[in-house]
């Protein structure tokens, strides 16, 4: 137990994303996201083969998840919204009703339960009507995006007091339009990636200046953007990895916060001039950056009343000569030249991306706190996978979530502005390119089963007394298979037994 606790208007909540559970990908309606789209077109992009046409089935199964939120006793969900059901062809001249009512629906049970709707507008899943015609790399999208914006307030603002504009620029435009692994499987690391960045980043804009303008004095709700953050790590002395920490910052970190929360605003100059100089080497006659126009950089300042950070691990980063060449030119990666890899001695499975090491989740809080004034801060996720195949005895998790929180209570107490806090995930679902074979839920899915049964996982039960006691007791144990099969019969069993043998011992 670390002694702390979180303050009684604290929020807990757990997140998912539309594409990731709803399925029902063509019912009632729906048009075709670039999601949908390419799981038809490219379906070799997802290891296993699979998509998200049924996933969860959350469409039909809503009720279902909020018994589990209610289990779980969160406070807040965070769940997006498919473009495609409320505007099948992406343009707001034809909004799908029974769209509208899915989400009316799940709002109206949510309240009706006592939990909070966090919406998150955008969570990758563009209009296929709109990737035919440039998708994230034309600056019409920030207009598209506007109206889709302005449908969500009017439909949802009298009830939806937070919103998320848009789910992680970096990873989205680093899969879409860098490496080309999600779609629309675009391949251009060296400019089509800014030029995604800097239109989702206009597009949060617009939908934050929509608010302002026109729903903000009526509805009263704030917006704001999730922006996935891994912190840079050294243990060396040496010069050029120092250098290596503070680029990896300016690319990784700075990028995407100092146009929106700084007082200065704009891109970082360290960023804008390693790719200056980078294009200028390439023969480029201008940066391959597109500048923000001073007119941009107003717009984009201090547009967001809260900051969502998405946070699962961090990096060891280095620079040294056995870089060169590592990297495709022109790339982001190229641009960046620093190497980076998990430590070995940080507690991870598989040997993937996910490595734990939580003070680094402390050093980016701090970090926030103390560059950027301070800002209201919501983790919009956090949480660890195992393998599908694991059983509900989950430990690796467990451990992640009590550290990672742990984390998160010494930057509070340290005068981080943290507001919630939200798990991702509910359950297990679609995993992108890694298809159902990585799964980050506190419940576990069987999608082998037409009802996708849900059944809680020990993290769940875990979660659920941090959320009840607000502290972290790392002696708390419990056993999913005792709850499952009816942990109070068990209960009751043992009452039974206890009073039978006073009997016999006392009174017989
Ligand atoms: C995030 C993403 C989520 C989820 C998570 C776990 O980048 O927003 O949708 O997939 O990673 O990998």
């Amino acid at each position: 137990m670390t002694g702390k606790r979180f303050p009684d208007d604290f929020q807990f909540g757990v997140a998912t994303s539309a594409y990731q559970i709803e399925g029902a990908w063509n019912a009632d309606g729906k048009g075709l996201s670039m999601w949908d789209y390419y799981m038809r077109t490219a379906p070799d992009m997802i290891v296993d083969h699979s998509n998200g046409d049924v996933a969860c089935n959350s469409y039909y199964l809503y009720k279902r998840d909020i018994e589990m939120l209610k289990e779980l006793g969160v406070d807040v969900y965070r769940f997006s919204i498919a473009w495609t059901r409320i505007l099948p062809f992406g343009t707001a001249n034809y909004i799908n009703p029974k769209g509208i009512a899915y989400y009316n629906n799940l709002i109206d049970e949510l309240l009706a339960n006592g939990i909070q709707p966090f919406v998150t507008m955008y969570h990758w899943d563009l209009p296929q009507t709109f990737n035919e015609k440039g998708g994230w790399l034309t600056e019409k999208t920030v207009d598209w995006f506007g109206d889709y914006a302005r449908v969500l307030y009017k439909k949802f603002g009298d009830r939806v007091k937070h919103w998320v504009t848009i789910n992680e620029p970096h990873v989205h435009c680093f899969f879409s339009y860098g490496l080309g692994w999600h779609p629309p499987g675009i391949h251009s690391p060296g400019i089509g990636f800014y030029e995604c960045v800097r239109n989702l980043l206009l597009a949060h804009a617009r939908a934050y200046h929509i608010y302002n303008d026109d729903f903000r004095a009526t509805q009263g709700g704030k917006i704001g953007i999730s922006l996935d953050m891994e912190w840079p790590v050294t243990n060396s002395n040496l010069d050029e990895d120092a250098e290596a920490v503070q680029d990896f910052m300016a690319f990784n970190i700075d990028y995407y916060l100092q146009p929106i929360f700084s007082k200065e605003g704009n891109y970082p100059e360290r960023f804008i001039k390693r790719i200056a100089d980078a294009s200028k080497r390439q023969g480029y006659n201008v940066s391959r950056l597109r500048p923000f126009t001073k007119e941009e950089i107003v717009y984009l300042r201090g547009s967001a009343d809260f900051l969502g950070l998405n946070h699962y691990t961090s990096k060891v980063v280095y620079r040294n000569e056995s870089l060169r060449g590592a990297y495709e030119v022109p790339s982001q990666n190229d641009d960046l030249w620093v190497g980076s890899y998990g430590d070995p001695s940080w507690p991870h499975l598989f040997k993937l991306w996910l490595y734990e090491y939580p003070p680094g989740f402390y050093g980016l809080l701090m970090h926030i706190k103390n560059t950027y004034g301070n800002p209201e801060v919501y983790v919009t996720e956090n949480g660890m996978y195992t393998e599908h195949a694991t059983s509900l005895i989950d430990n690796e998790r467990v451990q992640y979530y009590r550290n990672y929180l742990s984390a998160l209570l010494d930057a509070l107490y340290d005068g981080a502005n943290v507001k919630g806090y939200f798990a991702w995930s509910l359950m297990d679902n679609f995993e992108w390119s890694n298809g159902y074979i990585f799964q980050f839920g506190l419940y576990a899915v069987n999608n082998k089963d037409p009802n996708r049964t849900r059944t809680a996982r020990k993290s769940a039960l875990v979660y659920k007394e941090v959320i009840r006691s607000r502290i972290i007791d790392y002696t708390y144990d419990v056993n999913p298979y005792e709850e499952r099969n009816g942990g109070s019969i068990h209960r009751v069993h043992a009452f039974f037994i206890f009073c039978l043998s006073v009997y016999l011992t006392y009174v017989y």
